[in-house]
């Protein structure tokens, strides 16, 4: 939004260091474009000072255009929407960056539930091109065309989804990750299966990709699909396991498989 609209943003996160973590990121990533020529270097104090951290809503008044990006807990999307709502004008476009959920339920109990529509960015967001904009039930054609327009101008390119369990690539993404994780589960190695998979021309194997898109987010995601699919994500025991033990991925930072993931990941014995 800073480098391609140039508009005032509100930065808001429940903790402060959160918000810290937010800034800083920003102020890196700015700084690298404009060392690199592609933003004035002169330009860059003003467009840091367009950037309002906060922990209130009520900073966030007078935005139009609002991107979720909590947890991927329907309740917390919902709770977060209904506060929202106390303080932004009725056209304000409440946009969410879910991954799977359900945009038409996230929308159910607002008094302006025509004003949601679905923003779905992919990892690193800085550099895909793809933007998935989802139409829920009741999204107007007010929201559905300022959300084309306003991802247009951030220099995306906008596919319009249907409101369907994780859209259209995570669809197609968790197809692909339930079956390598079942060939890792059936006695493959970690290494063998990533880069067995990745020699077919994928941009990076696809356990490094689990780990830059984040375990909890694609295990979240698979079990949405789960419940709407159940023959075709069935969820790996070994992957709950990696995501409740809170790592980042199947690899440490040497590269190397994590020897705890190793340790707990149970393999079929003989291997299949
Ligand atoms: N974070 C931020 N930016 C990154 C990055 C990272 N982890 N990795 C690379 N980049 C940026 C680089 O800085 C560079 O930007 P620049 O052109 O402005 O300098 C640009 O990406 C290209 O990087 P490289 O020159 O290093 O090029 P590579 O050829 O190595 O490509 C990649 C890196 C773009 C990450 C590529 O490996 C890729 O496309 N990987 C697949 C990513 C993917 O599939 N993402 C979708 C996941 S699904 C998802 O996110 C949905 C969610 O709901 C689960």
């Amino acid at each position: 939004f800073l480098r391609r609209m140039k508009v005032p943003v509100v930065i808001k996160d429940i903790k402060q260091e959160f918000v810290d973590k937010g800034m800083g990121y920003v102020e890196q990533e700015i700084n690298r474009q404009a060392e690199k020529g592609r933003i004035d270097k002169d330009s860059v104090p003003w467009l840091l000072n367009l950037v309002e951290p906060t922990l209130d809503y009520a900073d966030m008044a007078d935005c139009d255009f609002v991107i979720e990006a909590v947890l991927e807990e329907m309740p917390i999307k919902k709770k977060v929407y209904g506060e929202l709502e106390e303080h932004v004008s009725e056209t304000c476009i409440l946009a969410t960056n879910t991954s799977s959920l359900s945009v038409t339920e996230m929308a159910s109990d607002l008094k302006h539930p025509e004003r949601v529509v679905g923003f779905h960015f992919f990892n690193p967001v800085a550099a895909m091109p793809l933007l998935e904009i989802v139409k829920a039930e009741k999204t107007s054609d007010p929201a559905l065309i300022t959300a084309f327009d306003t991802g247009r101008k951030l220099g995306k390119r906008c596919v319009l989804c249907k409101d369907a369990p994780a859209f259209i690539v995570n669809r197609l993404l968790l197809r692909s990750m339930v079956e390598t994780l079942k060939l890792v589960d059936e006695g493959n190695d970690f290494k063998e299966v990533d880069d067995a998979l990745w020699a077919m021309g994928g941009p990076m194997p696809p356990f490094v990709l689990m780990a830059l898109v984040g375990p909890a987010i694609a295990l979240h995601t698979n079990e949405t699909l789960a419940d709407a699919f159940p023959d075709r994500y069935v969820v790996s025991e070994n992957f709950k396991e990696l995501v409740a033990r809170k790592k980042s991925g199947v690899y440490g930072p040497d590269g190397q498989v994590d020897p705890e993931v190793r340790e707990f990941w149970k393999q079929a014995d003989p291997p299949k």
